[in-house]
């Protein structure tokens, strides 16, 4: 038997239902602030990665999936969507538009991690970028739409973490100070952080050994080492979250596996995922478009929540929904069954959703029903066919009601 790949999953219903209601709830926010689709390609040049995401990031030196094309050039499925944003913004001089613009996308990542709950190889994202401005009042309204679309879903008690990584002066201080404390304490961590000491020690503070923590909170925090300006900017996010009384940690270790980021950097977590408890991480990348090939600056922030544990929080926490099933018809007989599918047609046209049933025990057919969650039963034989009038059955109460065809209709109609 040939199985899907590992840690690539196939979304089987109920759970699709719940990934359409997060989509469609994250869409209606998006547009309430503005925010327009963006879909680019799920392949791209490695190179657009190597220089965004670092290539010292556990992303691009372990995690990629690379592979030479047919004419010798390097592509890799995208890791991640905001270089492949930026890359259009750039390459479809976006920044002649007016105003700032405002990208969201939905779609499929893919890291070879090790997988496990909450990680897989193949996961999905929701996320937004804003480009073309540096003013913190767009990192204010990033995170207040970020916020509202995990209440829109459904999730409360999530936690906001955030930091500011400065801009790429200050980090070049921070990494130098980091460099020269870990002269001393980098014999005593992991083989990847002895080497990331050398290269770019920034990245140490993203180490996941146990045993290297301790070692890891001796280090100076980022926020010693941001100039004014950085700090005004970071003062300024934080006002306005208090303005809009969003409660947020900050959290000086919160610098991010990924190299592009500048000033202002953001996670949520939630209790109910376990170990993977981000759901969803973001920050802003000033200097990201320069350094990829853009002729004018192009300041931004953004987000990506993971869908996958988003999904999960919901299925855990909120309200998943039924099963979505309004009627179940069950005919009795050949006769029945050809006008039962004409009716089905006529309350569809209600947008209500219907089943009808092809069994040939009316037994059968109403366990089906029950099975299915169905909201109402309908049994039609002859005498229904005849006079026209249908017993309609609430499922949950048990209560049977004998409706002409019009009262039928308005009752299913009303119903929803
Ligand atoms: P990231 O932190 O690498 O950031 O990923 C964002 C979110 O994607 C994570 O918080 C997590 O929920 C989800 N995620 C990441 N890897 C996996 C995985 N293997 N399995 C399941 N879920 C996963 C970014 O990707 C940036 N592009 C965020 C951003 C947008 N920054 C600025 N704009």
């Amino acid at each position: 038997m040939i199985h899907s790949v590992k840690g690539m999953r196939d979304i089987l219903p109920p759970s699709s239902a719940v990934w359409n209601q997060v989509e469609t709830c994250a869409r209606r926010i998006f547009k309430r602030f503005n925010y327009r689709e963006i879909r680019t390609p799920i392949l791209e040049e490695t190179a657009l990665f190597a220089r965004s995401v670092g290539e010292e990031t556990d992303i691009v030196s372990k995690e990629m999936y690379t592979f030479e094309d047919r004419d010798g050039s390097s592509l890799t499925l995208r890791p991640e969507n905001t270089a492949s944003v930026l890359r259009a913004y750039i390459e479809h001089r976006l920044d002649q538009q007016p105003g700032l613009q405002k990208l969201y996308y939905i779609g499929p990542m893919f890291r070879r991690e090790r997988p496990q709950k909450g990680r897989y190889r193949q996961f999905f994202q929701i996320g937004a970028e804003a480009i073309g401005s540096d003013s913190p009042a767009v990192d204010g309204e990033v995170i207040e739409m970020v916020a509202a679309i995990l209440r829109e879903v459904g999730i409360e008690g999530f936690e906001l973490l955030i930091n500011s990584v400065g801009s790429k002066e200050s980090r070049a201080r921070y990494n130098e100070a980091l460099r020269e404390q870990l002269k001393d304490l980098a014999p005593r961590l992991c083989s990847d952080c002895r080497r990331r000491a050398e290269t770019n020690p920034l990245r140490v503070l993203d180490c996941k050994v146990p045993e290297d923590q301790p070692i890891i909170e001796q280090l100076p925090s980022i926020l010693e080492y941001l100039d004014a300006a950085d700090r005004e900017h970071f003062d300024r996010v934080r006002e306005y979250l208090n303005d809009r009384s969003i409660p947020y940690t900050v959290q000086p270790r919160l610098v991010r596996g990924l190299d592009y980021y500048a000033r202002t950097t953001f996670e949520i977590t939630h209790d109910a995922l376990g170990a993977q408890n981000a759901i969803l991480g973001g920050g802003r990348y000033d200097g990201l478009a320069e350094s990829l090939g853009s002729k004018v600056p192009a300041p931004g922030i953004g987000f990506s929540i993971g869908e996958d544990r988003l999904v999960m929080t919901v299925e855990q926490t909120g309200d998943a929904g039924g099963s979505g099933l309004d009627l179940y018809i069950a005919p009795m007989g050949d006769a029945a069954l050809r006008h039962c599918t004409l009716l089905a047609g006529d309350i569809r046209k209600l947008d209500v959703s219907v089943e009808v049933g092809t069994e040939r025990k009316l037994k059968r057919m109403l366990e089906i029903a029950n099975k299915l969650a169905a909201r109402f039963a309908l049994i039609v034989g002859d005498d229904e066919i005849v006079t026209q009038s249908y017993s309609l059955k609430d499922m949950a109460t048990g209560e049977q009601d004998t409706l002409t065809r019009q009262a039928l209709l308005e009752r299913l109609a009303n119903s929803r």
